[in-house]
């Protein structure tokens, strides 16, 4: 077992939720704690590779040997991940990115003078698609985190976004998924799949860093 198994290997990683402005005090967000993508960027640098790890707002430390882009909302992450392209030959997109956001941030705070209001919101960017879709592509491997039919969704994101590899996991069981501390997944591929079981997030993502570097060198080299 070479545990350098990614050596040099460029890689960008988005994690945690974004955070989506409703006027300047508020904002549209999610649970995602950022644990599995920091863990992924621990052993992935623990691997040996070259990791820039997009972060939208956690409370977590940045791992060592890790260089981290914070980023608040869908767009900045967006942004920063597409500046990383051509300089990277990986991709993996563990962040929880808000499917909306506002149409528009109001300038000032909205005062509560009705009893009712809405807010429109308008699509994100798909971040995960636009890499796997650009012409300089690293290898792409995406989340699926579901409650139900998990499988077939994960499996029709593969296809839909383009990637080379999509982690599943079920979200409807709080021991694992947002928040917890241990996950179980099931990495799905063009013409094959593996379950890993349940652990805790670093034991699971040292082994998640090393099917993906199979993945890598079978896609690459
Ligand atoms: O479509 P869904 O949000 O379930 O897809 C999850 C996968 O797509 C994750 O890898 C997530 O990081 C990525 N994603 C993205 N940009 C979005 C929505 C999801 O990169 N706007």
């Amino acid at each position: 077992f070479n545990s350098r198994i990614l050596d040099g290997v460029r890689l960008t990683i988005t994690a945690g939720p974004t955070r989506e402005a409703i006027d300047p005090v508020r904002y549209i967000s999610n649970h995602s704690s950022g644990k599995m993508g920091y863990a992924l960027a621990a052993a992935a640098a623990d691997a040996g590779a070259i990791v820039t790890l997009i972060s939208g707002p956690t409370n977590l430390n940045c791992p060592e040997r890790v260089s981290r882009v914070d980023v608040i909302s869908a767009q900045d992450m967006l942004d920063a991940s597409t500046a990383t392209l051509g300089k990277c030959e990986l991709f993996i997109a563990c962040a929880a990115v808000a499917d909306y956001r506002p149409a528009k941030a109001a300038d000032q705070k909205i005062k509560k003078d009705n009893d009712s209001m809405h807010i429109d919101l308008v699509r994100n960017p798909d971040i995960v698609s636009t890499v796997a879709n650009h012409s300089e592509r690293p290898v792409t491997v995406g989340f699926a985190a579901e409650t139900q039919d998990l499988l077939r969704y994960a499996r029709g994101k593969l296809e839909r976004k383009n990637l080379d590899l999509i982690i599943a996991n079920d979200v409807s069981n709080s021991a694992i998924g947002f928040n917890a501390n241990d996950n179980a997944v099931t990495a799905i591929w063009k013409d094959g799949q593996c379950d890993i079981p349940q652990m805790g997030k670093n034991q699971l993502a040292a082994q998640l860093i090393t099917l993906i570097a199979q993945k890598f060198f079978a896609e690459t080299r």
